[in-house]
């Protein structure tokens, strides 16, 4: 294992932003980490780090340490014949954890087909895409303490999952290095398939009957995970850029969850405000608030260009980097939206990715 100085963050960034790092190393397998806990550059400076970089975007070079998960290896725990325990290490792709496990059959993870990033990324923000949610199968996590290199586990309650939030991200922020999870997978039929888009989709593809229930028993063809995952995919290509085109680091700002109380008072002002129920609370989409404000009057954000930068155009939520841009061009413009949108709105949205 080596450490490397002023090292070049570009490729490693999905927005495809100009970084570098005072120091970088990678880390290929756990006694790595444990030699790694012993370097002065790793005890001495500021850490940050990294998976597939697909939720970061560099403003700055980086004055510290960036260490990059590497550590690869998916298991086969234990099962019965209901239930499949998976451990995976956190440099593993999620996108090709997710291919292995609709290979076998296994539900659980398919509606999170072609997210971006890395297994260890995934409980940071409690990933989540079409109606589930990482905590939905999430058994454990595998951390290093950072300031002792002890080994520890967190239980699913112990992370305290909410809507992109984890422990990981909040009250521990920067207190863990995430090397692996473990998944609770079902070997028997259970199709999450309530998100209307994803429904439509197999719907429209006759791959499941129109308005049956979430049952693949209903459809005259059995519905399997890869359908689910191959849908999901679909979906995703259509409506968000390939960071391998147009960088860009997913959905950048969150959605927003109001009280049915305040939700009212903003239908009476704006009635064609689209809301989503779920639970105790009401999801407003973000992606529409940024929809109808914009630079001035009558243009939208949506398919805006300022120089390099600017929001795509078939969704509201991601901002995009053509190229030769900086990150600071994004932070700006992303400013400018979530100021816009409280003057109309009396809304303040958050961002979703991890500014630097
Ligand atoms: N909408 C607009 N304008 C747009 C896009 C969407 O008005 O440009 C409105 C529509 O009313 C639409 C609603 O927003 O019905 C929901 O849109 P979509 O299904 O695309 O989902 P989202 O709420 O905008 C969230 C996640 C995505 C995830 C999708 C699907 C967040 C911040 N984003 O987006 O996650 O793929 O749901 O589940 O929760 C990511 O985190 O990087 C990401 C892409």
């Amino acid at each position: 294992m080596k450490i490397l100085e002023n090292y070049d963050l570009t490729p490693l960034n999905t927005f495809g932003m100009r970084a570098r790092a005072r120091f970088f190393v990678e880390v290929n397998n756990e006694s790595d980490l444990k030699e790694l806990f012993l370097f002065p550059e790793f005890k001495n400076n500021s850490k940050m780090f990294l998976g597939g970089g697909s939720n970061v975007l560099f403003t700055n070079d980086f004055d510290g340490i960036i260490v990059l998960n590497k550590l690869k290896g998916v298991d086969i725990l234990r099962e019965d014949n209901k239930n499949v325990f998976i451990r995976s290490m956190g440099g593993e792709i999620w996108h090709n954890l997710v291919s292995f496990t609709v290979e076998k059959g296994y539900w659980g993870i398919e509606n999170l087909a072609l997210i971006p990033g890395t297994v260890g990324a995934a409980p940071m923000q409690n990933i989540g895409a079409y109606g589930v949610e990482l905590k939905d199968i999430l058994e454990n996590v595998e951390v290093f303490e950072i300031e002792t290199g002890a080994k520890k586990v967190f239980k699913k309650t112990e992370c305290e999952f909410g809507y992109r939030d984890s422990v990981f991200k909040s009250k521990f922020k920067g207190k863990y290095f995430i090397s692996a999870i473990t998944l609770q997978l079902s070997k028997i039929p259970k199709p999450n398939i309530s998100y209307k888009f994803l429904r439509e989709y197999l719907e429209s593809n006759k791959i499941i009957v129109k308005n049956s229930k979430a049952s693949p028993v209903a459809s005259p063809i059995r519905l399997q995970p890869r359908d689910v995952a191959d849908a999901v995919a679909e979906i995703r290509r259509s409506k968000l850029p390939d960071p391998k085109v147009i960088g860009n680091a997913g959905s950048f700002f969150k959605n927003v969850f109001l009280s049915e109380v305040k939700i009212k008072i903003l239908l009476e002002k704006f009635p064609d405000m689209p809301i989503f129920k779920e639970n105790e609370v009401v999801k407003i989409p973000s992606a529409w608030l940024i929809e109808h404000c914009g630079p001035k009057d009558g243009i939208s954000w949506k398919g805006y260009k300022e120089g390099s930068v600017g929001v795509h155009i078939k969704q509201a939520l991601v901002l995009v980097h053509y190229g030769g841009g900086t990150g600071l061009e994004v932070k700006n413009l992303a400013e400018k939206i979530i100021s816009s949108v409280y003057d109309k709105f009396g809304i303040k949205m958050e961002t979703e990715v991890n500014i630097i």
